[in-house]
């Protein structure tokens, strides 16, 4: 039994009384019994059991077996998620105000801690992959060309593998990253078992990175809010790091959550091996027998993670929402999300083979259907968002988000500075950023895809949030210039 859980057991059983928080008191009658079992080891930082903030015991023993798992010099528990992992590794290495080369297809959180910060960012624009046009792979090209013009880049930011289980070729960015003498975050959120087992993309870590974070909750036998943070290198300075980490974690966490944690590293290293070859060809019969359909498909690419099964419908002959709502309402198969074109389904080593046999059949089945109906012709009618870097830059997100704003009808927004993220949820990429100019084909892809019924995020009731005029913007523009120049 794992030796974290293991005493915390012990300790329940034991006849301590608490004087001390939780103020469920462990008392059988809190929540009333419901969750019985994780009131009973929800202890907080009591003798014996080490301080997260300051480990020394425990905790400090399972962050260095997480760290020779993972092969990192140093590993972090998280329990705020990756979010507090990112938000904390912007910060080390950001110095207020800097420059940070950032993928357009980062997590909010990335864009979070760049508001935070000050930062001044210079997108990265990943490649858009396979027929439905996810979000793909940033080029090492583009972070050469970025890094060789803009010596003020504090630190080179990308999401690998994007939420569809792309991968970038972290290597080579790590290695041209070096050469200039930035250190690399990876936000491997998704890709906490890559590197366990060789038909799987390797660990970024082990691939040079200096700033790694993986949410265990996502792909991972751990519980929600569960993540780790990894450093490597000598250009993170880790006092710098733990400061923050101390700033964005709380203060009280949960020993239920790290005895997952503990949990979860004991799977992995005993038996994360096999049980990951295991899914892989669970994963593979399925692809085999759904290949021979004529519409409903999986899309397929070397390299890639194969935890993620990307499910669409040639010639766009059924939405992504439509997939998405057949699957639960017909076949009781819950998706992680649906995009415009596709939806997607999160396999993990926990899978059983079962599950992945129920969502097979539904797929033949599927198939069938489409064939036999009208909705087999084609009817294309999807646009991919469009990530090219059109956008124009006015002021940074902080100084957008200090600036008046207002409301104005989307249509009325051409020329006027967004003041709010403008997204498709998934995938989250912005399509305006707080800070960028809204010109007229952006607008006019918004409208398209209001008529086309697609939810976005930053439009409420027809209206976005801008700077509220040019006036005030240029005015708190120089404002902060002259604030910056006098500090
Ligand atoms: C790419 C990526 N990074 C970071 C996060 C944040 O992770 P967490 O929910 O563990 O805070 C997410 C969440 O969906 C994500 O998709």
């Amino acid at each position: 039994m794992a030796e974290l859980y293991k005493r915390l057991v012990e300790y329940e059983n034991s006849d301590y009384y608490p004087f001390h928080m939780p103020g469920h008191k462990r008392n059988p009658e809190s929540a009333e019994g419901i969750l019985a079992g994780a009131y009973g080891i929800d202890l907080t930082e009591i003798d014996g059991f080490d301080n997260l903030h300051q480990a020394e015991g425990i905790l400090k023993r399972e962050q260095k077996r997480a760290a020779a798992l993972y092969g990192a010099e140093k590993t972090y528990f998280l329990v705020n998620g990756s979010t507090c992992g990112i938000l904390s590794a912007v910060s080390a290495v950001c110095g207020r105000g800097g420059r940070v080369l950032m993928a357009r297809n980062c997590h909010k959180s990335v864009y979070h801690g760049a508001y935070l910060q000050e930062l001044k960012i210079t997108y990265l624009y990943p490649e858009l992959w396979g027929k439905c046009k996810a979000a793909g792979e940033v080029k090492p090209e583009s972070v050469e060309r970025a890094l060789k013009q803009l010596p003020d880049v504090e630190a080179v930011i990308i999401t690998s593998p994007t939420y569809e289980g792309v991968v970038s070729d972290v290597k080579k960015i790590a290695d041209i990253a070096h050469k200039y003498g930035k250190p690399l975050i990876v936000d491997e959120a998704h890709g906490g078992h890559f590197g366990f087992q060789k038909d799987y993309p390797e660990n970024s870590i082990k691939l040079g990175a200096d700033l790694v974070i993986h949410s265990l909750h996502k792909t991972l036998p751990s519980m929600t809010q569960t993540a780790l943070l990894h450093v490597s290198g000598h250009l993170v300075d880790r006092g710098k790091l733990e400061r923050f980490l101390r700033i964005f974690q709380t203060s009280s966490p949960s020993y239920v959550l790290m005895a997952s944690m503990e949990s979860c590293l004991d799977i992995l290293e005993r038996e994360g091996t096999e049980r990951l070859a295991r899914l892989k060809y669970i994963r593979d019969r399925m692809l085999e027998k759904v290949r021979e359909n004529h519409f409903i498909r999986i899309e397929e690419k070397e390299g890639t993670d194969p935890c993620k099964v990307i499910i669409y419908a040639e010639k766009g002959t059924l939405a992504g929402q439509d997939l998405y709502q057949i699957l639960k309402e017909k076949y009781h198969l819950q998706m992680e999300m649906a995009a415009g074109r596709y939806t997607l389904a999160i396999l993990s080593m926990m899978d059983t083979q079962e599950g992945i046999e129920r969502l097979e059949k539904a797929l033949l089945e599927m198939d069938q259907w489409v064939k036999a109906t009208d909705i087999s012709k084609e009817k294309d009618g999807w646009i991919p968002p469009v990530i090219d870097g059109r956008n124009e830059t006015v002021m940074s997100i902080f100084e957008a988000y200090e600036s008046g704003q207002e409301s104005v009808e989307l249509r009325e927004g051409c020329g006027r500075i967004a003041a709010e993220f403008i997204n498709l949820y998934p995938p989250g990429i912005p399509l305006a950023a707080p800070g960028e100019r809204l010109n007229e084909e952006i607008i006019g892809e918004l409208l398209s895809y209001e008529r086309m019924g697609i939810q976005i995020q930053g439009i409420e009731r027809g209206c976005i949030r801008v700077i509220k005029d040019a006036q005030n913007a240029k005015a708190m523009k120089t404002a902060f210039s002259e604030i910056k120049n006098r500090s």
